[in-house]
């Protein structure tokens, strides 16, 4: 697949997969991408996940057309894309490996050499000319390891980003790119928005014509919309105004809560009301609302002197990832010491600029009147713009 006429597609899909990184549920496979730029010298950007060294080698060898490459690129070094560093380097003994000296430190944990004889060390600015293209790097730290190093081609206007501006899903299948992406996103780079702004910074001053990641759909048209997306995914503002409701329920009790509330919800005409069981439901796709909109409804069990696990979970990953500047609602439910919130709220001590919406919807087993009047309270409270 031609990119530009010097640039060329040469990765692969896995539908083998069943967890991406091993906790990302991908029901249409992933790509791991890899790109050749054909000039006067040859690079290849990245390699691809161990399972497809054979055919990553194959379209390899169909693009170059009898040429041998000069360069392997490595941007990052997580193994989705560097697995196949040996194969590549015992195919083309002709070829050195241009990377981040702190690539280079992994590329000899993983392969135990860091071909020292074999490699051109870059960093931030540094320059790599192939003819008519010239390869300038630039420094990606935590987007999404500290090796990361994206390369901008002035010719075609091409910025590699690695990771960035990725999602799950396989080329092969036709979806749209933003839920997928923003799983992928807040899932795997969310914890790192500060680094992500950083690079952004420097992607403003280029003529960015495409985007070249290393998952997912190189990126061509209206590119102000995926670079504003990423903008407000980095900086931790939501997207659009919604509610999503994260839930655990044993019994049942729990989920009647939220049923109610969901209802009182768009009866008040709230539209984007999005309702997750923690213990069902995709926890990423959750995790990956709970930062698109702008409030949060959590409603779980007392478990143990604690909350139920799942929640527990959710409530971590949430954390992790920087959770911060939104409202927040919480129902609890204990048939005889009900702390759910209790420990909830200590859970989100560390997010910043949470509002929390009153009231407090604190049920002993099952529902009682005064419940279902503070759910109805609860509702109208959040319906305010
Ligand atoms: Fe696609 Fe961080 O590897």
């Amino acid at each position: 697949m031609n990119i530009t006429a010097d640039i060329r597609y040469i990765g692969v899909n896995d539908h083998q997969i069943d967890l991406f990184e091993g906790q990302y549920a991908v029901k249409n496979g992933m790509s791991y991408n890899s790109y050749l730029i054909s000039d006067e010298k040859i690079a290849v950007m990245d390699t691809v996940e161990a399972h497809f060294g054979e055919e990553w080698l194959q379209n390899l060898k169909a693009a170059l057309q009898d040429r041998h490459p000069d360069y392997l690129v490595v941007q990052h070094m997580e193994p989705d894309h560097s697995a196949n560093i040996r194969l590549f380097m015992d195919t083309f003994p002709e070829a050195v490996i241009v990377s981040s000296a702190k690539a280079f430190a992994m590329i000899g944990q993983f392969f135990g050499t860091d071909y020292a004889e074999r490699r051109i060390v870059i960093k931030e600015g540094d320059t790599l000319p192939l003819g008519k293209h010239t390869l300038r790097f630039i420094a990606a730290p935590m987007v999404h390891w500290p090796e990361v190093m994206m390369t901008y081609d002035e010719a075609d206007g091409a910025l590699f980003t690695a990771d960035g501006f990725g999602k799950f899903g396989a080329l092969d299948v036709e979806e749209p790119w933003t839920d997928e992406a923003r799983r992928y996103y807040i899932g795997i780079v969310g914890k790192y928005g500060m680094q992500v702004m950083n690079v952004l910074k420097k992607a403003a001053a280029l003529d960015i014509q495409m985007i070249c990641p290393l998952h997912g759909p190189v990126l061509k048209e209206d590119l102000p919309y995926y670079l504003n997306l990423y903008q407000t995914w980095a900086s931790y503002k939501a997207e659009e105004e919604g509610i999503v409701i994260a839930y655990t329920s044993v019994y049942g009790h729990t989920k009647t809560a939220v049923l109610e509330l969901a209802e009182a919800l768009k009866k008040n005409g709230c539209e984007k009301v999005a309702v997750y069981d923690l213990a069902r439901d995709d926890m990423a796709a959750a995790i990956a609302d709970a930062f698109r909109y702008t409030k949060l409804v959590l409603a779980t069990t007392t478990y143990n002197a604690d909350i139920y696990p799942f929640m527990r979970d959710f409530l971590s990953r949430l954390t992790e990832h920087n959770y911060q500047g939104r409202t927040v609602a919480m129902i609890e439910n204990g048939s005889w010491a009900p702390m759910a919130v209790k420990v909830m709220k200590t859970m989100l001590e560390k997010s910043k600029n949470l509002v929390y919406a009153e009231p407090v919807v604190s049920i002993k087993s099952a529902l009682t009147e005064q419940n279902r009047c503070e759910i109805k309270a609860l509702a109208d409270e959040l319906s305010k713009a």
